[in-house]
């Protein structure tokens, strides 16, 4: 993907993310908002780990962070949003167009070095929200992801990757397993991961880690179980490159993809005891390759 100033952007495929982001974030916000509507008031939390300068680089379009402020003002989930950007000039202007918010905080540097800031020690009871992480390339390190969701009382706490497999993975055709996607979600402690359809020569696609796995609500949106026929279908293409698919498709077990597939099949209960297809916020999915 070409870069601008050192953020992968593309006029023909970023304009394919944000509307899908909107649409992951939208889904997200509508299903918190009816636990809220149900269980009580709270306030969706919402890390956007690779921030950008949320926006397009010509500035005449939003990025991740404001797409999300945007349907969280829409929705009307009350919310609090954390931002990381590493690159100080990008940094400045993400703090330009959100800093001013009171319930939006922004970060430069690291995000490793400063999510344990935005995390309260207070007793509190579930905290609902996302985790957005949306490099250049392939996710190299999750232990803020992890920090985040192993505090007490962010369990409950989702997770959405977006990942280019042919930039981030496949290139390295020797690369051992840990490397590949199913390392990255393995690594992460959520039990359900589901899966979007991958597009593009890139193959971008969308991976939402759950303990809340509202199936039917995420089908609606195009997203699988990656342990489901159709999610282990583009999972293995996400892990190997044309020639080890041929190699490895007529006896799996070679590598133990197939079998060994992260997730688990819908074991877990809706929290707090609210029912699939709670709350509100339903989109409509657009027509995406
Ligand atoms: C693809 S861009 C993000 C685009 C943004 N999510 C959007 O949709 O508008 C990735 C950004 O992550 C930043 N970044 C990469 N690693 C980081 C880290 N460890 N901590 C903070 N920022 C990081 C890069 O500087 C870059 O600006």
């Amino acid at each position: 993907m070409p870069q601008h100033n050192g953020v992968g952007y593309s006029n023909q495929y970023s304009p394919i993310k944000q509307a899908q982001f909107r649409i992951v974030i939208g889904t997200f916000l509508g299903m918190v908002k009816g636990i809220f509507k149900r269980w009580g008031p709270g306030r969706f939390q919402y890390w956007d780990l690779m921030a950008g300068t949320g926006q397009s680089p010509d500035r005449s379009k939003p990025g991740s962070a404001a797409i999300f402020v945007e349907e969280a003002l829409r929705l009307g989930v009350p919310f609090d949003a954390y931002l990381f950007e590493q690159n100080l000039h990008r940094f400045h202007d993400l703090s330009a167009l959100l800093g001013h918010r009171d319930n939006v905080s922004c970060f430069q540097g690291l995000h490793q070095d400063n999510v344990g800031m935005t995390l309260s020690g207070k007793n509190h009871r579930a905290r609902y929200g996302m985790i957005y992480v949306d490099p250049n390339g392939g996710v190299s390190d999750t232990s803020a992801i992890n920090e985040i969701i192993t505090a007490p009382g962010y369990d409950r706490v989702d997770v959405l990757i977006h990942v280019a497999a042919n930039d981030g993975y496949k290139r390295g055709k020797t690369k051992p397993i840990g490397e590949r996607i199913d390392g990255v979600l393995d690594s992460i402690k959520k039990k359900t991961w589901l899966i979007r359809e991958p597009y593009t020569a890139h193959q971008w696609t969308m991976l939402v880690g759950t303990d809340y796995p509202a199936f039917d609500r995420w089908k609606t949106h195009g997203f699988f179980p990656v342990d489901s026929e159709q999610g282990q279908e583009w999972f293995f293409k996400l892990n190997y490159t044309a020639a080890e698919q041929k190699r490895y498709i007529n006896r799996p077990e070679a590598i133990g993809v197939i079998q060994n597939l992260p997730g688990v099949p819908c074991p877990s209960p809706v929290p707090g005891g609210a029912k699939e297809g709670d709350g509100e916020g339903q989109l409509d999915l657009p027509n995406l390759p």
